[in-house]
């Protein structure tokens, strides 16, 4: 049963603001992909990696890869979706566990990867890493008044590597007309159960100028 780990790389990192796509952007030594690939490949659960990179940066993301094997490297799309269905065509058939994994969460620790491919290996057909939500949840109208508080209770923020069995992935991709945030929301859409496992503080999505400074200071290397 083999695990391979897709890794959507390819979006332009707006709201970071600087000139490289986020992926590529060097953080406490190294670009976020590198740091996110070696997490995968580390953890001891992943046989292969394939990345999604920015369209007119392959040949640099896979020089930047180099050292890394085995890790194939395609051209992204236009959107996270997209990014993803390109890599679930490099899966091979003995790739039974596949994991989807934001490179922007380059610091995932390993017990989070482990825990996923546990959880698809003992026969879930897609697990997501959550963590319980601590702010209070409102929701707001067009103009930002007020109209709800949501139970927190009941809320998860969610992370990635998502984990799914590869038939059932195929399955969401086929089928999901529209795109969505995170592979887990398209296998929802088929009615299939999405089991959770507990994710990790440090493997938060690095978006904004102040996330990235987080992770230069406080983050350790997976
Ligand atoms: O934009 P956001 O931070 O939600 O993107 C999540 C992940 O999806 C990032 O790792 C980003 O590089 C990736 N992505 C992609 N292809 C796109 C847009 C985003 O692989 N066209």
């Amino acid at each position: 049963m083999s695990v391979v780990a897709l890794v959507p790389a390819a979006g332009r990192g707006e709201r970071l603001g600087a000139d490289l796509p986020k992926a590529l952007v060097p953080v406490a030594g190294a670009p976020l992909l590198v740091h996110a690939v070696r997490g995968l490949l580390d953890s001891g659960c992943v046989d292969h990696v394939v990345v999604a990179a920015p369209p007119l940066h392959v040949e640099q993301t896979e020089s930047l890869l180099s050292g890394l094997s085995p890790v194939t490297v395609v051209a992204g799309g236009a959107d996270r979706t997209s990014s993803v269905r390109i890599t679930l065509d490099h899966v091979v058939a003995s790739d039974t566990v596949v994991l989807v994994h934001d490179a922007a969460r380059a610091f995932t620790p390993a017990s989070v990867i482990k825990r996923v491919v546990a959880a698809v290996q003992s026969g879930k057909p897609a697990v997501i890493p959550v963590l319980a939500v601590t702010d209070t949840i409102k929701q707001v109208d067009a103009s930002g008044v007020v109209t709800a508080t949501i139970d927190r209770s009941s809320l998860r923020a969610v992370q990635t590597p998502q984990g799914f069995a590869l038939d059932v992935l195929r399955r969401a991709h086929a089928s999901a007309g529209d795109t969505a945030t995170d592979d887990a929301t398209l296998v929802e859409r088929l009615g299939i159960p999405v089991h959770t496992v507990e994710g990790h503080p440090h493997a938060l999505k690095i978006t904004t100028p102040f996330d990235l400074a987080i992770a230069e200071s406080h983050l350790p290397t997976p």
